[in-house]
C-alpha cells in the first residue's frame, strides 16, 4: 500500500482549486506534475552548480558535467541498459524517434525496403517513418488493430519479409491505454533479424521496465510524463546500431576533430548530442527516477492498476458510456465517449467541476479512423491519484450525461 497522503503532499500543485473545486488532475498521459524533490533539485542546480558541461576545466563546469553524467547513469540503471554509451539525451520522445528515423534510415534503409508500425501509433511514431519511407522509396506497413484495439499479430507475421528493416511500436497506447504484447513482437521480429523500437512514453512511468530482458533494439521516452521537467527525453539504443548510424545534428560537442576539409565524430553517446543539451532537465530526470524508485515501480503499478480497474468498473457500467479497448490489458489510461456528446463538451463540463481530462484525437488520428470515431475523452492516472478522484470523475460523467445526452 502506498502512503498516498504523503505522496500527495510531495506535489504542491495538487492543492490548487479549479473553479472553486479541488483539482482532480487526470491528464497525466499528457504531462505529470512535479514533486518538490524535482523542483528543489532544479532550483539547487541553478543556485549552486549552473555551468556548461564537458567544456571547461573550471570547478562549476566539472560539477555540472558530473551531475549530467551521473543522470545518464541513473537512467541506465533505471532501464537496465548494458552500457552508459547507449543512453542518449534528447528533447523528448518525439526527438528520439526523429533521430532514429533519420540516422537509422540513412544507414540501413534502401528503396524497396519496408518499415512496420501499428495502427495505434502516436503521430510522433508515425509521421517520421512515413516521411523517411517516402524520401527513401521504402514502404510503410501497418499492423492493423481489431475493434477492441488489439494488434493482429497474424497480420504482422504475414508482413515481415527480408525487406523489413525495423518495427516501431508503442508499448502502451497513449489514446486507449492498451498494453501491447511487445515481448511477442520483439521475439517474432528477431527471428527474422529485424530490430524493434519501443515507444515507452506511456509505459516507463507505470511499471518496472528492463531493456536487457526485453531485448528491444531501441527504446524511447520523455521526462515530463514521468515527473521530470519538459525538454528532456531518452533514446536507448543497442551500441551496434548506434555505432553504425550517422549523427543526427552536427555542431559542437559531437565532434572529435574539425579541420576545414574534414570532421571526425565523437564516441557514443556524444556523437548524438550536438549543442548544449537541457542540463537542468537531465538532472531533474535523475531526481524524478530517484523519487519513483523511492516509492517502487511495482507499488506504483499496483496502485495505478487498482485505479484503472475501479474506473473501468464504474464508468463501464454507465448506460450512456462507450469504453474503448475492452478486453485488453490497460495501463494508466481509460478512454470513453458519452452517447451523442462531443468529447470536447464532456471535457468542458468536467473542467467546470475541477476535473482535468484530455479530449480529442490524442495525436492518434489513424486509430480514431479505425474505430470510426472523432475522438474520445481520456482520463489518465499517476501515482498521486486516489479512488476518491475516480469517484469524482464518475460524478463528472453523470453530470455531463444529464446535461449533454438526450433521452
Ligand atoms: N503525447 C501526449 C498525450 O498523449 C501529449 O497526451
Amino acid at each position: 500500500m502506498l502512503e498516498i497522503d504523503k505522496i500527495r503532499s510531495d506535489f504542491p500543485i495538487l492543492k490548487t482549486n479549479v473553479h472553486g473545486k479541488p483539482l482532480v488532475y487526470l491528464d497525466n498521459a499528457a504531462t505529470t506534475h512535479k514533486p518538490s524533490a524535482v523542483i528543489e533539485r532544479v532550483l539547487d542546480y541553478y543556485t549552486r552548480q549552473n555551468s556548461n558541461i564537458h567544456r571547461g576545466v573550471h570547478y562549476l563546469s566539472e560539477q555540472a558535467s558530473e551531475l549530467y553524467e551521473s543522470a545518464r547513469e541513473t537512467v541506465r540503471t533505471f532501464i537496465n541498459a548494458p552500457k552508459r554509451e547507449e543512453i542518449i539525451f534528447t528533447r523528448g520522445t518525439t526527438e528520439s524517434i526523429n533521430l532514429i528515423s533519420h540516422s537509422y534510415g540513412a544507414a540501413f534503409v534502401q528503396p524497396g525496403d519496408d518499415i512496420i508500425i501499428t495502427q495505434m501509433e502516436h503521430h510522433s511514431n508515425l509521421v517520421p517513418w512515413q516521411v523517411m519511407c517516402e524520401s527513401k522509396g521504402a514502404a510503410l506497413k501497418v499492423i492493423p488493430v481489431d475493434d477492441g484495439g488489439q494488434l493482429d499479430l497474424d497480420a504482422f507475421d504475414a508482413m515481415v519479409t527480408e525487406k523489413t528493416r525495423l518495427v516501431a511500436m508503442a508499448y502502451v497506447s497513449n489514446a486507449l491505454g492498451i498494453v501491447n504484447p511487445v515481448e511477442q513482437v520483439i521475439g517474432r521480429a528477431h527471428s527474422h533479424d529485424v530490430p524493434v523500437l519501443i515507444d515507452a512514453a506511456q509505459a516507463v512511468q507505470h511499471m518496472p521496465l528492463d531493456v536487457t530482458s526485453l531485448d528491444c533494439d531501441f527504446l524511447v521516452f520523455s521526462g515530463h510524463k514521468m515527473y521530470a521537467e519538459t525538454g528532456i527525453g531518452v533514446l536507448y539504443g543497442k551500441e551496434r546500431w548506434l555505432d553504425a548510424m550517422p549523427p543526427y545534428q552536427l555542431g559542437g560537442g559531437m565532434i572529435r576533430n574539425v579541420h576545414l576539409d574534414k570532421t571526425t565524430y565523437a564516441e557514443l553517446p556524444f556523437k548524438f548530442e550536438a549543442g548544449t543539451g537541457n542540463i537542468a532537465a537531465a538532472i531533474s530526470l535523475a531526481a524524478a527516477i530517484d523519487y519513483l524508485q523511492g516509492i517502487g515501480l511495482a507499488a506504483v503499478r499496483d496502485h495505478e492498476d487498482g485505479l484503472i480497474r475501479a474506473a473501468v468498473e464504474k464508468i463501464g457500467s454507465h448506460q450512456k458510456v462507450s469504453l474503448y479497448g475492452n478486453g485488453a490489458r490497460r495501463c494508466g489510461v481509460i478512454s470513453f465517449n458519452l452517447e451523442n456528446a462531443h468529447p470536447y463538451d464532456v471535457g468542458m463540463v468536467m473542467d467546470k467541476m475541477g476535473i482535468a481530462v484530455r479530449t480529442g484525437l490524442h495525436c492518434a488520428e489513424p486509430l480514431m479512423d479505425r474505430l470510426g470515431i472523432h475522438g474520445t475523452v481520456r482520463a489518465s492516472v499517476a501515482v498521486y491519484n486516489t479512488h476518491k478522484e475516480i469517484d469524482r470523475l464518475f460524478a463528472g460523467i453523470r453530470k455531463a450525461s444529464e446535461l449533454l445526452c438526450s433521452d
